[in-house]
């Protein structure tokens, strides 16, 4: 099975299990999670525990699972009026305007809770490995460093640029590949920097497309950096500057990548994502010679 299949496989049965409650919040979580965004976090966590032997394929799937669910609940709260007040989210209504705010509270904690008991289910078969994971995912999802914390900066006079990226996008990308390796029975500590560089490099991206591309390619409304007066890498850079400063930090993600069986064909993933994830606008800004 391919790691795609893979990944909605497991997503399915996650979402199957949280259903049979009230109808409208029980589509409203399907609605949040299918279909998926690029599925890049769990795309990143499965390839690190295959790289590192993936010995328990099930306990890898619900790393997998908890994360994604985790960064699903994180934007349909984002989305909601009282943060970004976003309309569109992956090319739809954004939930709370296809449900009601009530539902997109708590589709958002439902998810969140629904991850932590997909991990709590392993305890059956790995219990040192569930309390890792579940150790983990707290960690890089809560306060100081996880992704309230990054969305709680935003509620500051003074905003720590490096704290707030590094929480608010780069704790679930260190978290996909420190769970990767706790799934896979492995100390997660090697994985940090390999998770950061990622994650920077995302968010590089991120500010790139949201600069360089429009509401209809995104599936989200753009611009919002600049309507928001958020510091980001272009206004810092130029569009230029953040294509080199995204290109040099996927290289030293690959050259971060610890010595594994999996080597390889983890380094190969990497450069297929750097491809992928750079804006084609800002693809052409890269070939254009003596810029
Ligand atoms: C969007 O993340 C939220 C940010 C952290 C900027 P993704 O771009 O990974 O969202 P989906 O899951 O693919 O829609
Ligand atoms: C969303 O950040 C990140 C989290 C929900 C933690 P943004 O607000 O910058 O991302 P988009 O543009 O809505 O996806
Ligand atoms: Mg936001
Ligand atoms: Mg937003």
């Amino acid at each position: 099975m391919g790691l795609s299949s893979r990944i909605e496989a497991a997503m399915g049965r996650a979402i199957e299990g949280a259903q049979g409650g009230p109808g409208r919040l029980s589509s409203a979580l399907d609605y949040a999670v299918n279909p998926g965004g690029a599925r890049i976090r769990p795309t990143i966590l499965l390839s690190v525990a295959m790289a590192c032997g993936d010995d328990k394929p099930e306990v890898s799937d619900a790393a997998a699972v908890a994360l994604e669910l985790m960064h699903c609940a994180s934007l349909v709260h984002d989305d909601l009026p009282c943060f970004d007040d976003a309309d569109l989210r992956r090319g739809k209504p954004a939930l709370h305007r296809a449900y009601s705010e009530p539902l997109a509270v708590l589709t958002g904690d439902s998810l969140i809770i629904r991850a932590f008991e997909v991990l709590a289910q392993q305890a059956a078969t790995a219990p040192d490995r569930a309390l890792g994971l579940i150790a983990h995912l707290s960690h890089r999802s809560g306060m100081p460093n996880g992704i309230c914390a990054g969305q709680g900066w935003e509620s500051e006079e003074k905003i720590d640029l490096s704290a707030y990226h590094m929480a608010k996008t780069g704790a679930l990308f260190v978290a996909a590949t420190q769970m990767g390796a706790l799934a896979a029975g492995q100390d997660a500590e090697p994985w940090e920097e390999l998770g950061a560089r990622i994650g920077e490099a995302f968010q590089v991206a991120d500010d790139l497309r949201d600069a360089l591309c429009d509401e209809e390619t995104l599936g989200k409304p753009a611009g919002q950096d600049d309507l928001h007066g958020r510091p980001n890498a272009v206004r810092q850079f130029g569009v230029q500057g953040a294509v080199q400063r995204l290109d040099d930090i996927l290289s030293g993600a690959i050259a971060s990548i610890p010595s594994c069986p999996g080597e390889a064909a983890l380094a190969q993933m990497v450069r297929a994502y750097a491809d992928r994830i750079v804006p084609a606008a800002a693809r052409e800004v890269r070939t254009v010679p003596g810029e």
